[in-house]
């Protein structure tokens, strides 16, 4: 029986090796983790991430072949093949700060690895890493093994939050990389038997190793250039009258092109998009490459601005001041069908109107008080080093200006404007009729999602801001700079 065990049970390593354990009932499969109250919730009813399918996937092999654990030297040490996946934050202090992936978890667990390890091992980056991570770890490795060998592979994960356990039965691809030995290749193979027991051969791609790591940078920074790439262009249909959602349909609508993820919004969120441009930026400057990287760091600067346009909107239509108004926000999570708020959109969105002294009503289905409060109260980048992080609470001035609620009617009630910061899919249908005679007048609605019907709510009599949509007249005299 092949073992294999994963070091990090987060969003990555929890729902790959659930999925590797029920397509492979003939691998046992270990997910550690040094975060105890992590593992506990593994091992519970309530899982500690949101997944749709994620419950069903787990119940089904907890037990049997899969398990969850803290006992963390005694897996690595009985696996075969060893699955890293804990943070790579971006750093925070010393060289590249701000940019530079922070390597100080893999490393870490890989003098661990080296210290337990009395069998030789596959050792897989299932982390996103810096291009050329495998040489380092490689050294590491080698120069504290007493005599083991490893072999490392890259094999990076592409699975979408909020789609993750469909991405994971239906891959678009797994990629594979390894070095060009006959002990590389014997590795790669290993792995791609996992693999191969549900996905079809023709989708498992094999490469070597620094082919398999870049891919990972690249494909995030493509899609994050996509969203960019889109609303840039909803500035413009603001500004001239265009539709973007016409706009992206027609431009879509080319096979060159396609249709995914053409969606303007207020930005895009989430752990990797920002952190992995950051870190191929810095990788780009550290090569002699700063056009490359100034290409990058543009994706970027337009996901900020895009965070700001919204927040200069809201204030600049509310007669330049939200100062003790309520504004609730509807969504907090980075997308729907997650609760994970790592960078979302709402963060920046609620310190902008916080910094201008706003009330804030905040409503997520999956978000907790505790989890809004702390994000809203963290520095940037800080949010990814579990380690280092003290117990905190909210700074008091933030928790008097902000509550949490359990609906979005109660968000809503005597507020002055309602901003929609995740496309939940219950807030296409909320009772905005009633949503309305509750709010104070005029009542506006901002919609960072593109989710609302914007000529049923002006109906209504609200002022509606829509992503990348024409102005009404009340908005046009409003201009916001951002
Ligand atoms: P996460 O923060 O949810 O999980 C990482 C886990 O590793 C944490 O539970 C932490 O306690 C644990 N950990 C850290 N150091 C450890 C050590 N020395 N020993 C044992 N456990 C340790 O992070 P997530 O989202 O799962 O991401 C992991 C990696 O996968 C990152 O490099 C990320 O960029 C990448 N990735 C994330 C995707 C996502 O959608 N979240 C998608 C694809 C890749």
């Amino acid at each position: 029986m092949v073992k294999i065990c994963c070091i990090g049970a987060g969003y990555v390593g929890g729902p790959t090796m659930a999925v590797i354990a029920l397509k492979c009932p003939s691998v046992q499969v270990a997910v550690v983790d040094i975060a105890q109250k992590r593992i506990e919730a593994w091992n519970s009813d309530k899982l500690p991430i949101y997944e749709p399918g994620l419950d069903d996937v787990v119940k089904q092999c907890r037990g049997r072949n899969l398990f969850f654990s803290t006992e963390v030297e005694k897996h690595v040490d009985e696996a075969d093949i060893v699955f890293v996946s804990v943070n790579t934050p971006t750093k925070t202090t010393g060289l590249g700060a701000g940019k530079a992936a922070d390597l100080t978890y893999w490393e870490s667990a890989a003098r661990m690895i080296a210290d337990v390890s009395k069998s030789s091992k596959i050792v897989v980056e299932k982390s996103t890493v810096p291009v050329k991570t495998a040489e380092a770890i490689e050294k590491i490795l080698t120069h504290n093994s007493k005599g083991i060998k490893f072999q490392i592979l890259s094999n990076p994960e592409f699975l979408a939050e909020g789609t993750a356990i469909q991405d994971l039965f239906n891959p678009d691809r797994v990629l594979i990389g390894g070095r060009e030995t006959p002990e590389g290749q014997k590795a790669i193979k290993a792995l791609k038997d996992v693999y191969a027991q549900w996905v079809p051969e023709d989708r498992i791609l094999t490469t070597n190793l620094w082919s398999a790591e870049l891919s990972k940078l690249a494909a995030n920074a493509f899609l994050a250039q996509r969203i960019s790439s889109v609303n840039a262009m909803s500035a413009l249909c603001e500004a001239t009258g265009a539709n973007v959602i016409e706009v992206s349909y027609a431009v879509g609508k080319d096979t060159r092109i396609g249709p995914k993820f053409l969606n303007a919004s207020v930005g895009f969120g989430g752990s990797c998009f920002q952190k992995d441009i950051l870190n191929l930026v810095y990788i780009c400057e550290c090569n002699g490459l700063p056009e490359v990287a100034e290409y990058w760091k543009q994706v970027i600067k337009i996901n900020d601005y895009q965070k700001n346009r919204f927040v200069n909107r809201v204030v600049a239509s509310m007669f330049n001041t939200v100062a003790k108004k309520k504004i609730a926000i509807l969504g907090f999570a980075f997308k729907k069908d997650t609760g994970d708020t790592r960078e979302t959109p709402a963060i920046d969105v609620c310190k902008g109107l916080l910094g201008d002294k706003a009330e804030l009503s905040i409503y997520d289905p999956q978000v907790t008080e505790d989890q809004i409060h702390k994000d809203l109260a963290l520095s940037k980048f800080d949010w990814d080093h579990p380690l280092h992080l003290q117990p905190m609470s909210a700074s008091s001035s933030t928790e008097k200006q902000v509550t949490v609620v359990g609906d979005a009617y109660e968000a809503a009630k005597g507020a002055h404007g309602l901003c929609i910061m995740t496309e939940w899919d219950e807030f296409k249908t909320l009772d905005y009729k009633k949503i309305f005679d509750d709010m104070q007048k005029p009542a506006f609605i901002f919609d960072g999602r593109n989710v609302v019907n914007v000529d049923q709510l002006r109906e209504i009599g609200f002022i509606v801001f829509s992503i990348g949509k024409p102005l009404d007249a009340w908005l046009k005299d409003m201009p916001a700079v951002a």
